[in-house]
């Protein structure tokens, strides 16, 4: 899509200049204004960045800046300043602009500042637009979130805080189940008695049962010493039964009667033990399906999801990325002792387009990574873990690796990039838009090489 640039200026030489730069050098669409009235009146068109004279015959260029930033907090302004106006200039970084140039303006600087500053607002809008709605009604220590899925979340942990309700949590693997289900026990009426975990997946089976209910000495081979098992330890407070749906099916009955009948008995015993606990149970696979399947009790799912929360996977909260990011380099600059507080743009690119199939956990444990092995007091990219660097753009990168294996011929840079440009054509379908984005070169550039190398497209 292309991007959208206003400029405003009354000098007509310098407003030509500039847009000969910006339209047909650097290929933005453009719209020039020669006052500020004007440029209100159009401001709904949505550019993707000003470019504002900071002497204008109506408005004065603060004046003109603070109301676009009141209609637009995020839209990136950059001012053009005459010699001698510095302090106005600088005041108008203090009202938010984004940069200033004093004029004669320097094109080789004034570039670099608008594709940044484009692409900073492009990420902003991304936030923004997972963000709306934003509530921050819902709250609990440690969890981070401005998503408004979690924000509903949150809001559904907050109507079991007070009752025993069972509560089912569902969601993939690193998502926080742990975190909720700690939330629902400590911010309730139980906070004071035990949290127990039981994790079903990394328990072997024949000892589950005893870790479960415990078992009477000599119960079984090994069984030397009489054991308290996990549902007596939570008595009065919480089970949170991890990977419920791995639970083998004798044992989820002996589930469903600690339900029913708040009452078990240990392996191996007769004396019937009552119990007062409250069931929180989690799950990264559907149980509907399991037990449409037969792997999961039908009385037991129905018992359990009495109360289901759904955790939805952090790339359906991507905004989330952003601030998780900066919630784990406040955690690891304290526990490594570290002064890491920025991350690059192209990092903050990537590791936001990811598509973190290991969630929460998985990017925790990226940031973690990414601060020990950075030397520097930011994270950049080359310190991302390779399956984040392999998105589609890089992926090119890898493959022309791949070409000049040893005793590969020299080829000359002329003829690399024809054979590049020939290749886009084709895997695009000569499709110039595509193919340039591919290229990573303006419309523009590829039409004039495409000229020079004598390349058609299919179209043509
Ligand atoms: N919203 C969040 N805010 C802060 N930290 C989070 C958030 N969600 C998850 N985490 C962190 O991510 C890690 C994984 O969370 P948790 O163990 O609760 O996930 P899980 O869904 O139980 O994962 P698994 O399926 O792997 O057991 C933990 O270190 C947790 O503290
Ligand atoms: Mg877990």
């Amino acid at each position: 899509m292309d991007k959208k640039i206003f400029i405003v200026d009354d000098e007509p030489a310098i407003l030509k200049l500039i847009t000969h730069w910006v339209k047909n050098e650097w290929e933005y669409s453009v719209r020039t204004f020669t006052n500020g009235t004007e440029l209100l009146e159009n401001i709904y068109e949505d550019p993707d960045l000003i470019l504002l004279d900071i002497m204008l015959p109506d408005l004065s260029g603060t004046d003109l800046l603070k109301q676009i930033k009141r209609m637009n907090k995020h839209l990136p302004v950059i001012m053009l300043s005459a010699q001698g106006n510095i302090d106005v200039a600088l005041e108008c970084i203090r009202e938010g602009a984004y940069d200033y140039f004093p004029k004669p303006v320097d094109k080789n600087r004034l570039h670099p500042a608008i594709q940044n500053a484009i692409k900073n607002y492009d990420l902003q809008r991304k936030v923004d637009e997972l963000n709306t709605d934003l509530q921050h009604e819902y709250s609990f220590d440690n969890i981070v979130s401005a998503d408004k899925k979690m924000q509903d979340v949150f809001k559904m942990v907050t109507k079991v805080l007070n009752n025993d309700i069972t509560v089912l949590i569902n969601g993939e693997s690193g998502t926080g189940k742990e975190l909720i289900a700690r939330a629902v026990h400590y911010n309730g009426t139980r906070k004071n008695e035990p949290f127990v975990v039981v994790n079903s997946a990394s328990i072997p089976r024949e000892l589950l049962e005893s870790e479960l209910f415990g078992h009477e000495r000599g119960a079984f081979t090994g069984a030397h010493q009489k054991k308290i098992g996990k549902f007596e330890l939570a008595n009065g407070g919480t089970i949170f039964l991890d990977e419920i749906g791995d639970m083998e099916m004798s044992l989820q009955a002996k589930i469903l009667r600690v339900i029913q009948q708040k009452e078990f008995e240990r392996v191996g015993g007769n004396e019937t033990i009552k119990t007062d606990v409250r069931i929180i149970s989690a799950t990264n696979v559907d149980l509907k399906e399991a037990v449409a399947n037969r792997d999961f009790r039908e009385d037991l799912y129905y018992r359990l999801s009495s109360f289901p929360i759904l955790i939805p996977p952090l790339r359906e909260r991507r905004g989330d990325i952003v601030i998780l990011i900066n919630h784990f380099l406040a955690e690891f600059n304290k526990k490594m002792n570290k002064g890491i507080n920025h991350v690059s743009k192209a990092a903050l690119k990537l590791l936001y387009d990811y598509d973190w199939p290991g969630n929460v956990r998985e990017l925790e444990n990226t940031i973690e990574r990414c601060m020990i092995l950075s030397e520097e007091d930011n994270i950049d990219v080359e310190v991302l873990p390779p399956q984040i660097l392999e998105t589609d753009e890089n992926a090119g990168y890898e493959a022309v690796g791949q070409l000049f294996t040893e005793g590969a011929p020299i080829v000359p840079f002329e003829k690399l990039k024809a054979e590049a440009i020939k290749h886009a054509l084709k895997v695009t379908n000569g499709n110039i838009v595509d193919a340039s984005k591919k290229l990573n070169v303006g419309r523009a550039t590829l039409y004039r090489l495409m000229e020079k190398y004598d390349i058609k497209t299919r179209r043509n």
